[in-house]
């Protein structure tokens, strides 16, 4: 027995305490540990009870995630896992009560099962989060939650992969008591209390199996549930095949199917991209050059300015995180409205039952709005969220450099514009930033933080930080047009106007990325942003655009017909009162006769085509931000368009998809469009250089790009 569990006595109970921080992951030497810990346990004649406990901030948040990479790649042989143990902690003799707090997740839940007793602090968090990985519970999970807590609320918790409460969890038996105050003095009671009773082990529990018709109905909603809420994954109906087998073979041969469905999930595709998500969200946040002990300045208040559709829903997504905003507009009406939006968004997620009207009334008292810049010498932070022009957003900021007070973060929600020039309008550029929220900012988790030349490592600190206060995932990016994410969207979009330009109906192009996974179709992804931005873009741009080179113009002309998209009622699709799309054949039968007018030979294009010119249209530009150092890694772009842009996670983005894919073969498929389509589709050197080195983009050395 090492550091990483130590077992302790007291009096006539024995406790083993996991220590392996951050999160007492169960990696193998942490369970050979706990091996060591019970037998030697089980042995002692002086001890009456074992207590189980986690040493630092959590119990077990699972297995070591890291281990499975080494499984897959061959660098480690698949072992017997966790199940062994747990049987030996099942048959010990003397009660085992286990302890928790923070999170015993996926095998440490597993684990906690296996004991005889659970006790937890309320505000513990139980669940079998592995389908969220691509894989299922491993150890034993499918089979004994059912026996706890019943067939229905295993798999809903094996298939949907959310945790629930510690009073929940008493609720429904999986934890036999809350303890309020010291968790371990409240476990050796615990213990005590039951020493010398029989111990009762879950494998051996089975009432709580249900009855097949029952059952059947249980499995039937599951499914049907997995088909259309986690549309393409196939770990969480790998789960529910699992808990099913709980409820019709033996514990044994139940865990043996568990363990054959997880070893498929796990050398899956799918779940190799949803691991490599799962460390991308946490590599995102280390920022190479700006070293951890960086001083992060504080954030108390902030102000946002405009109360439009994205300012007042950043209003929110600060009160929402406890600060006091002020909301300034730039007249009555504007605040009156903006004001008013704000209440109908909250009062549509209190109908919803998302929020209690507790909890939006104090939000609500924490906006404060105001039509003058008076009180904004006492913030800390203001985000600028006015109307997407340089020569306003100069205007702001100018204003903001007199009345904010010296080490004030000033930050804009530009979506498009330079923010080394926005910057150039204050005295003090190191205090100016991009946060550039996404539509709508109260629910969309995505915040890309724009980096200006002159940004100081404090502010971008604070910033990244920041995000995960107020719930977002905050990825650092450099200063280029439509910066990371609207910058690849160009092109995806561009492709996807193309196709039904040259033959493609409207609804076989939203088919197609739909089945590839994508949230929703480019099409109907325009129509709701609004086609109109776009077109005042392309409108006010015109002039920078190379002469002879293709365009899409089947946007601008629907535009011009006053269909905006959902907003006019009309875009691509028509829309009822319920924002329904209806297809309009109209608009396919409109696109052919402009197509033919402008000379485009028309085809039959396959899903296959549809889905490899819009999606290497993303991983091509994706290639040249890598190659500009916009980016550190292909980490902050995939987890950019996994978190705001409905890319399926389980292709772990963009650049993550195109490694899986192999980048030869991506590289060959994009020198053929180049040779169809023309010099928008030149490949990226760093593609071809990979390509021909037989390397991926996940491999691409850190030192290769330098941040802009
Ligand atoms: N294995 C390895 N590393 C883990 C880990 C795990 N299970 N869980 C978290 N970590 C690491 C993170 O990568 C991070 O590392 P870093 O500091 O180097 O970036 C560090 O621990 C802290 O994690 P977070 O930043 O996520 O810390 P939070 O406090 O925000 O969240 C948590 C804690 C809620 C426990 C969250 O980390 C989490 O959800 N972890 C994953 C839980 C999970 O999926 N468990 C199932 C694993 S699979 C399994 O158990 C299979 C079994 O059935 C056989
Ligand atoms: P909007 O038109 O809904 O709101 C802008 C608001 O700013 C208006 O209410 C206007 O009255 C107010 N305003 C103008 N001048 C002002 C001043 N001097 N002081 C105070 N308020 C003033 O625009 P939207 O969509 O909210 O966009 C705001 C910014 O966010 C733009 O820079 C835009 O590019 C960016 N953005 C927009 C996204 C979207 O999907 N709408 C997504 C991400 C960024």
């Amino acid at each position: 027995m090492d550091d990483l569990v130590q077992l302790t006595k007291d009096k006539d109970v024995a406790i083993i305490t996991i220590n392996n921080p951050p999160v007492n992951a169960l990696s193998p030497a942490v369970a050979q540990g706990i091996v060591q810990a019970i037998e030697q346990a089980g042995k002692d004649d002086g001890t009456k009870a074992v207590v189980l406990i986690g040493g630092g901030r959590t119990f077990i948040a699972g297995a070591d995630i890291k281990e499975f990479g080494k499984i897959t790649s061959g660098k480690t042989q698949r072992g017997a896992g966790l199940l062994p143990l747990l049987l030996q902690i099942e048959d010990v003799r003397k009660p085992v009560v286990v302890a928790i707090h923070g999170s015993a997740f996926g095998g440490g839940l597993e684990l906690a099962m296996a004991g005889h007793h659970r006790v937890a602090v309320p505000n513990a968090q139980l669940g079998q989060p592995e389908v969220k990985l691509g894989i299922i519970p491993g150890a034993g999970g499918t089979q004994r939650l059912p026996r706890l807590v019943g067939v229905a609320k295993a798999v809903e918790m094996c298939a949907e992969g959310n945790p629930i409460s510690a009073q929940e969890a008493l609720k429904l038996g999986l934890v036999d008591r809350l303890i309020e105050d010291d968790l371990l003095a409240g476990a050796l009671d615990f213990s005590r209390e039951i020493a010398g009773k029989p111990t009762l082990k879950t494998r051996e529990r089975n009432n709580k199996l249900g009855n097949p018709e029952q059952n059947a109905s249980v499995f039937a909603a599951a499914r049907e549930k997995a088909h259309t809420k986690q549309r393409g994954m196939m770990s969480p109906l790998a789960a529910i095949d699992a808990v099913e087998a709980a409820t019709r073979l033996s514990f044994e041969e139940g865990c043996q199917l568990e363990r054959k469905l997880f070893d498929d999930c796990l050398f899956s595709d799918q779940s190799k991209a949803l691991i490599y998500a799962f460390f991308g969200e946490r590599e995102v946040a280390k920022i190479p050059d700006i070293p951890k002990e960086t001083a992060l300045l504080p954030v108390n208040s902030v102000a946002v300015v405009g109360a439009g559709t994205m300012g007042g829903g950043i209003a929110m997504v600060f009160a929402n995180a406890g600060f006091p905003v002020l909301l300034k507009e730039a007249d009555e009406p504007a605040l009156h409205h903006g004001l008013a939006t704000i209440q109908k968004n909250y009062q549509s997620s209190v109908k919803r039952g998302r929020l209690t009207q507790r909890f939006v009334d104090e939000r609500l008292q924490l906006i404060k709005p105001t039509l003058s810049y008076d009180d904004f010498g006492k913030v800390d932070m203001v985000v600028e969220a006015v109307f997407e022009g340089m020569a306003l957003k100069k205007e702001v900021f100018g204003q903001l450099d007199r009345v904010c007070r010296p080490g004030a973060i000033l930050a804009s929600n530009t979506s498009t514009l330079d923010i080394d020039e926005i910057a150039s309008a204050t005295s003090r550029p190191v205090a100016v930033i991009g946060t550039h929220f996404f539509s709508p900012a109260n629910i969309m988790r995505l915040l890309e933080i724009v980096r200006g030349k002159a940004s100081s490592k404090e502010v971008i600190a604070t910033c990244m930080q920041l995000s995960k206060k107020l719930g977002k995932v905050g990825v650092l990016v450099g200063n280029c047009r439509g910066f990371v994410g609207n910058r690849m969207f160009g092109p995806y979009r561009r492709e996807a106007q193309f196709l039904v330009e040259e033959g493609a109906s409207i609804e076989s192009v939203d088919k197609a990325l739909f089945d590839f996974g994508m949230a929703m179709g480019p099409m109907a992804t325009g129509d709701l942003a609004g086609l109109d931005v776009g077109w005042r873009i392309r409108k006010e741009y015109r002039h920078l655009e190379k002469p002879g080179l293709r365009q899409p113009f089947a946007e601008d002309r629907l535009c011009e017909l006053g269909r905006y998209g959902q907003k006019t009622g009309a875009g691509w699709y028509k829309y009822d009162e319920n924002r329904r799309p209806i297809l309009d054949p109209e608009v396919n039968e409109m696109v052919r006769r402009w197509a033919r007018e402008a000379g485009i030979p028309q085809r039959k294009l396959s899903s296959e085509e549809i889905v490899d010119r819009c999606i290497y249209a993303l991983v091509n530009e994706g290639a040249r931000i890598l190659e500009e150092g916009i980016v550190w890694r292909a980490a902050d772009i995939d987890i950019i368009y996994l978190n705001g842009y409905g890319f399926p996670a389980y292709r772990g983005g963009p650049m993550w998809y195109a490694d899986t894919v192999g980048l030869d073969k991506v590289y060959r498929r994009i020198s053929e469009f180049h040779q169809q389509h023309g010099e928008l589709w030149e490949p990226a050197p760093v593609l071809k250089r990979l390509a021909e080195e037989g390397k991926t983009f996940a491999e691409l050395n850190r030192e290769q790009t330098v941040m802009a």
